[in-house]
């Protein structure tokens, strides 16, 4: 179901870690690289699809072809997403959005104190929840990062959201997931039936996510 399959459709991806600021020069992230997020971009402009790529701060230049907003904050990664998404078909959800962001961002530095300090955070909002709110007919995809009981926690987390589908992938694999080029990741649809993939390529992770938002797209469409 390849070539240009996906013609004529609108893809929004998003990728990378978000940074929540302390103050001007310290912040709270995570060590994702962006390459899951480039890869489907990639893969969904190959097939023909109009991308927008809204990524946090990675070590990877612009894919040619695709629309690139980059970003830094959860809250912009969400006024981002939120805006691509309104004329879109497909959001996939890959960046490594941090949970909280500091409560009071300061415009200053903060001076070193003696002792402990108390970081307050607050919740940052969750994209992909509010676009399962207003999903309309866009086929939305996530992706889930587990130590355990990955596959009922993961339909839950789709169930939640309003996602059509999870990809589920495990933090301790060597190689895979944060950093590395390959995945290893289970398809989670949110009845709870799922699909183990073997060890591939992170572009092919991407290949068979596209395949399988195609088809939740027809089967939405007959
Ligand atoms: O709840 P959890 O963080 O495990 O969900 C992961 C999925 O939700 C990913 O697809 C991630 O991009 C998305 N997410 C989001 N906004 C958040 C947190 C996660 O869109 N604030």
């Amino acid at each position: 179901p390849h070539s240009r399959d996906l013609a004529g459709v609108k893809v929004v991806v998003s990728a990378g870690p978000t940074r929540e600021y302390l103050d001007p020069v310290r912040f709270i992230s995570n060590p994702s690289s962006g390459k899951m997020g480039f890869a489907v971009a990639e893969e969904a402009r190959d097939r023909g699809a109009d991308v927008t790529l809204v990524t946090g701060p990675v070590n990877l230049p612009d894919p040619p072809g695709v629309d690139v907003v980059r970003i830094e904050t959860a809250l912009e990664l969400r006024d981002a997403v939120l805006a691509a998404a309104r004329d879109a078909q497909m959001v996939v959800m890959t960046a490594a959005v941090a949970d909280y962001r500091a409560a009071e961002r300061s415009d200053e530095k903060q001076a070193k104190v003696a002792g402990d300090v108390t970081i307050h955070l607050t919740p940052n909002p969750d994209i992909l929840a509010e676009l399962g709110r207003q999903k309309g007919d866009r086929v939305l995809v996530g992706f889930a990062m587990e130590t355990h009981a990955g596959v009922e926690r993961a339909a839950l987390k789709a169930q939640r959201k309003n996602a059509d589908f999870i990809l589920l992938n495990y933090p301790t694999r060597e190689g895979t997931a944060f950093g590395g080029d390959d995945n290893e990741v289970t398809l989670v649809r949110p009845d709870g039936t799922s699909e183990a993939w073997p060890r591939l390529s992170k572009r092919e992770v991407a290949r068979r996510l596209l395949d399988e938002a195609a088809r939740v797209r027809q089967k939405a469409e007959s």
